[in-house]
C-alpha cells in the first residue's frame, strides 16, 4: 500500500525523522486558515500517490495566507498523471540550503535491502540514476543487521556526502531505516531530504510504501487505506476476501488458481483477436474452496463491471471438485437471480468433471455455455462478448 505524502510524515514524525510541520486540507477556506495557523511562507502541496507532482503544477510556495488559498484553487482539481487533487498539504516553508536523496527499499531480486543515496538530490532520481550513474550510490542492506550508525556513515560516504554533512544526515538515516523496519515497508524514500540554512537535515518529501503482507502485525494500518480512491469494484472483492484486479476490456474471468487464472487471461486475449480485439475485463482467483458464496461474491463483482459483455469461468477440480464447483455456479445465479444478466461461458476439469457437466446441463441454464476446452472457452466467450 502506497502513503500519501501527509501520512509519510507523520509515520516520520513518530519514528522521529525531522520533518515540519504540515497541516491537510480540502478546500482553499481549510487552507488559508492552515497557513494562518502556521504563520511564515508555506507550501502547498498536492497530496496525490503519484510523482513529479512539482513540475505539473502541484507544489507551490506561498507567502501570505492569502497566497496560500490561491494557490490552493489552483491545485485542488488538478489533474496529475490520472490522479484528481482532492487535499493539499500546506507545509511550513523551509529555507533549502542543499538538496539529497536516500532511499532503502525491499530489493526482491537480490533477496535483501538496498540503500539509494545521492548528495545531488533536488533532480528527478529516474534521471540522476540515467545520466549521472555515478552520483548515485548504491548500497545494500543486510536486513538482519538493518541500518545503524556505521552503516548510514558507509551510505552517507558512497554518496558522496562531505564530512561535517554525514556527521548530520547519518543519524537522520539510521531512524529513516527505523521507520523501513518498525512499520514493516517495502520503500521509504526521502527526495529531497534537505540541508536548512539554520544546519538542520530535514525530510520535506516522503514516500513510503507498506507491506500489506505484514498487516496483521499493524491493525493500525488499515486507517491510513484510502478507501474512496480505491476502484468501487476491488473494494468489494476485498470485502469478499477475494483476489481481484479490474483490467480494461470487456471478458470478465473467474477461475481457481493463480497461475490459471494467469494463463486465461493470455487465452482470451489471443483469442480476442479473432474477435474484434476483446480483451479480459479482470484477474479473479477464487482460490481452492469455490464455495456457491464465493462464486456468487465472484460473480457479482464481475458482472458489476458495466464493460463487462461476457464471463468465461475456467476451473481445474482439485481438492475442490468440479461438481462442487458446478453446484456453486447453478446456486450463484440462483442467488443473481435477475441481475445475472451476461452469457456465461464455463470450462470444467479434472476431479468429478463428468457430474460437474451433468450438474450445468441439468440445470439449464440459458445464460450458461460449455466449452470442453480452455481454448474453445476462450474462443466462445471472446464471440459472445464481441456480438453483445
Ligand atoms: N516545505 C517546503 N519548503 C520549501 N520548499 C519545498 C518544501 N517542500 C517542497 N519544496 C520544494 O519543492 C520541490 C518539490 O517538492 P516535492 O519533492 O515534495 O515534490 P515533487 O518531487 O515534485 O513531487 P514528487 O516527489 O511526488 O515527484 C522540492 O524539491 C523542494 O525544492
Ligand atoms: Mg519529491
Amino acid at each position: 500500500m502506497d502513503l500519501y505524502e501527509y501520512q509519510a510524515r507523520d509515520l516520520f514524525e513518530k519514528h522521529g525523522v525531522p520533518v515540519l510541520a504540515g497541516i491537510v486540507a480540502e478546500t482553499p477556506a481549510e487552507v488559508r486558515a492552515a497557513a494562518e495557523k502556521l504563520g511564515g511562507v508555506t507550501v502547498v502541496k498536492a497530496q496525490v500517490k503519484t510523482g513529479g507532482r512539482g513540475k505539473a503544477g502541484g507544489v507551490k510556495v506561498a507567502k501570505t495566507p492569502a497566497d496560500a488559498e490561491e494557490a490552493a484553487k489552483a491545485i485542488l482539481g488538478l489533474d496529475i498523471k490520472g490522479h484528481i487533487v482532492k487535499k493539499v498539504m500546506v507545509a511550513a516553508g523551509a529555507d533549502i540550503k542543499e538538496e539529497y536523496y536516500f532511499s532503502v527499499l525491499l530489493d526482491r531480486a537480490n533477496r535483501s535491502y538496498l540503500s539509494l543515496a545521492s548528495y545531488e538530490g533536488g533532480m528527478e532520481i529516474e534521471v540522476l540514476a540515467e545520466e549521472r550513474p555515478e552520483a548515485l550510490a548504491r548500497i545494500e542492506v543486510d536486513p538482519v543487521a538493518g541500518i545503524d550508525l556505521a552503516k548510514a556513515t558507509e551510505i552517507a560516504t558512497a554518496a558522496k556526502f562531505p564530512a561535517e554533512i554525514i556527521e548530520k544526515v547519518a543519524p537522520v538515516i539510521v531512524k529513516l531505516y527505523g521507520v523501513f523496519a518498525a512499520e514493516d515497508a517495502t520503500l521509504v524514500e526521502v527526495n529531497p531530504l534537505v540541508l536548512t540554512g539554520a544546519g538542520d537535515i530535514v525530510a520535506l518529501d516522503g514516500k513510503v510504501t507498506l507491506d500489506e503482507n505484514a498487516g496483521f502485525r499493524h491493525p493500525e494500518h488499515e486507517a491510513l487505506e484510502d478507501k474512496d480512491a480505491a476502484d468501487p469494484l476491488e473494494a468489494k472483492a476485498k470485502a469478499h476476501d477475494l483476489n481481484y484486479v479490474k483490467l480494461d476490456g470487456e471478458v470478465g474471468i473467474i477461475g481457481n488458481g493463480a497461475g490459471l487464472v494467469m494463463s486465461t487471461l493470455d487465452v482470451v486475449a489471443y483469442a480476442g483477436e479473432r474477435h474484434g480485439g476483446v480483451k479480459p475485463a479482470n484477474f479473479l482467483d477464487i482460490g481452492g474452496g469455490a464455495s456457491a458464496e464465493v462464486m456468487a461474491a465472484g460473480l457479482d463483482v464481475i458482472l458489476g463491471d458495466p464493460q463487462v459483455k461476457s464471463v468465461f469461468v475456467n476451473v481445474f477440480g482439485g481438492i475442490t471438485a468440479c461438481d462442487a464447483v458446478a453446484d456453486g455456479i447453478v446456486k450463484a445465479l440462483e442467488i443473481l437471480g435477475d441481475s445475472a444478466t451476461k452469457p456465461l461461458v464455463v470450462r470444467l476439469d479434472g476431479n468429478r468433471v463428468d457430474e460437474g457437466h451433468a450438474i450445468l446441463r441439468g440445470a439449464r441454464h440459458p445464460l450458461v455455455t460449455l466449452a470442453e476446452t480452455m481454448d474453445d472457452g476462450a474462443d466462445k466467450a471472446a464471440a459472445l462478448a464481441h456480438t453483445a
